[in-house]
């Protein structure tokens, strides 16, 4: 079953309206929706902020029978042409606050891990000619950089683009992706650009992510028909 998970209330509160036939499941730490959106029968869920939801959500999700998951959201813009509303479909993941260097691995490595997930070929295929139907909007491919930090710095911003070649910044992404990966599950993460992740995020976040987190969900429901 395919499984679509955000983060917060808003990023997925718009699915949660259209769901037909809707059941509630009681996981531990979690609440999911199983249902039918668009003729496609769904599990749908509000995992939390931050990389141990997001690991803890997408375990549940795998045990309650996903077998193919999208992740929608919100994301700070770290490619310097992205402007807000802008869409990121993921070509991999990485966990940009994991450091193990001083035992000489590269930034993001957890020993014994790879440096990286890649997300699914065909999902990503399918966002994208989902997200090229989003009206006024940029859709770019690119890397997705995670971590349990808000980035709202210049600095910030330049260390995930010259460390990591991340194309934007948020807080789930590559947690769902490790989890995934471990089962053979495939995933993409399909964020919308609520803020550049620099000195004025904290106020163009509140802002925008309201109104953007409808992008990434336009994206979404794009998508369910293609499948
Ligand atoms: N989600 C949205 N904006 C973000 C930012 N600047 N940093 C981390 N996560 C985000």
């Amino acid at each position: 079953m395919l499984a679509i998970m955000g983060a917060m209330d808003e990023e997925i509160e718009l699915l949660l309206a259209e769901l037909q036939e809707r059941e509630t499941l009681e996981r531990p730490g979690v609440t999911l929706y199983r249902g039918v959106l668009e003729g496609v029968p769904v599990l749908l869920t509000k995992g939390g902020i931050g990389k141990v939801n997001a690991a803890m959500t997408a375990t549940h999700l795998l045990h309650a029978g996903a077998t193919r998951v999208i992740f929608t959201g919100v994301a700070g813009g770290v490619h310097p042409n992205l402007r807000v509303g802008d869409i990121v479909v993921s070509t991999d993941l990485v966990q940009h606050d994991v450091d193990v260097t001083a035992l000489n691995y590269a930034p993001g490595t957890i020993p014994g891990e790879t440096p990286c997930w890649a997300a699914d070929e065909h999902l990503r295929a399918v966002a994208l000619e989902a997200a090229r139907e989003v009206e006024g909007v940029q859709t770019v491919e690119g890397r997705v950089a995670s971590g349990d930090q808000f980035i709202a710095s210049s600095e910030g911003v330049q260390r995930l683009w010259t460390e990591f070649s991340a194309s934007c910044a948020e807080m789930e992404g590559a947690a769902v992706a490790q989890v995934c990966a471990k089962a053979g599950v495939p995933f993409v993460v399909i964020r919308s650009v609520s803020d550049t992740a620099d000195h004025s995020a904290n106020v163009d976040y509140r802002t925008f992510m309201p109104l953007v987190a409808r992008h990434a969900k336009q994206v979404v429901r794009g998508m369910l028909t293609r499948l």
